[in-house]
């Protein structure tokens, strides 16, 4: 299962490396957006994949609608016998009883060296421009695993790229995105390797 908020190009590569055979035995079943009208929607149904769209309640506390979106992804996710939940641009947070059930089979994807640059607010081009600000001479993506924190994880995989004296927000965000799009391909080929291995082993 894919999680979107934006253009949903990672959820491409992703399809793209199933179409042809890069993901193991891994297949997007589901994709699931908080946000109706995305991009990554529209990929989705291109590409035939069932999608549907999970909003945040906005009439409730922040921790509340967090709580509260993460159980109806559970359900969602259980109801579809999901068994990797990958977040590809995923804006909101998640929490509780999700993040136990899944333990080790939810990751995020980053646009920058996590631990630097992460946590709440931080995405997108906010990421690069404090990057820029702060000058990093190297930046890059980070795949890791979800837990109550944000950004927090145990990291699974990094890709570096060099921050050139010229770069702007969207240059240095071009730059990394190129990368994203290998690790987070790599990333989703372990887990699910991981995965068949563990079935194996357990049958
Ligand atoms: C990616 O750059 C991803 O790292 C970032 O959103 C973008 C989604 O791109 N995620 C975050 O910033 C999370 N904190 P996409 O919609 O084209 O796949």
């Amino acid at each position: 299962m894919v999680l979107v908020s934006g253009s949903g190009s990672n959820l491409q590569v992703l399809h793209n490396a199933e179409v042809a055979g890069q993901l193991g035995e891994g297949k997007i079943s589901l994709v699931v957006s908080d946000r109706p009208d995305v991009y990554a929607l529209q990929r989705a149904k291109a590409y035939g994949l069932a999608a549907c769209t999970e909003q945040p309640d906005k009439k409730l506390p922040a921790g509340e609608a967090r709580r509260e979106l993460s159980g109806r992804i559970l359900r969602i996710a259980k109801d579809n016998g999901i068994d990797i939940i990958v977040l590809a641009g995923f804006l909101s947070i998640l929490t509780g009883e999700l993040l136990e059930q899944y333990s080790g089979r939810i990751i995020n994807l980053h646009p920058s060296l996590l631990p630097k640059f992460g946590g709440e607010g931080m995405y997108g081009e906010r990421v690069h421009r404090a990057v820029l600000q702060a000058g990093e001479t190297e930046s890059g993506c980070t795949v890791h695993f979800v837990d109550e924190g944000t950004d927090t994880g145990t990291i699974l995989l990094q890709r570096k790229v060099p921050v050139q004296k010229d770069d702007t927000p969207a240059s240095l965000a071009k730059r990394v995105q190129e990368q994203e799009h290998i690790a987070i391909v790599q990333a989703v080929k372990t887990l699910t390797c991981n995965l068949a291995t563990k079935n194996t082993t357990n049958s």
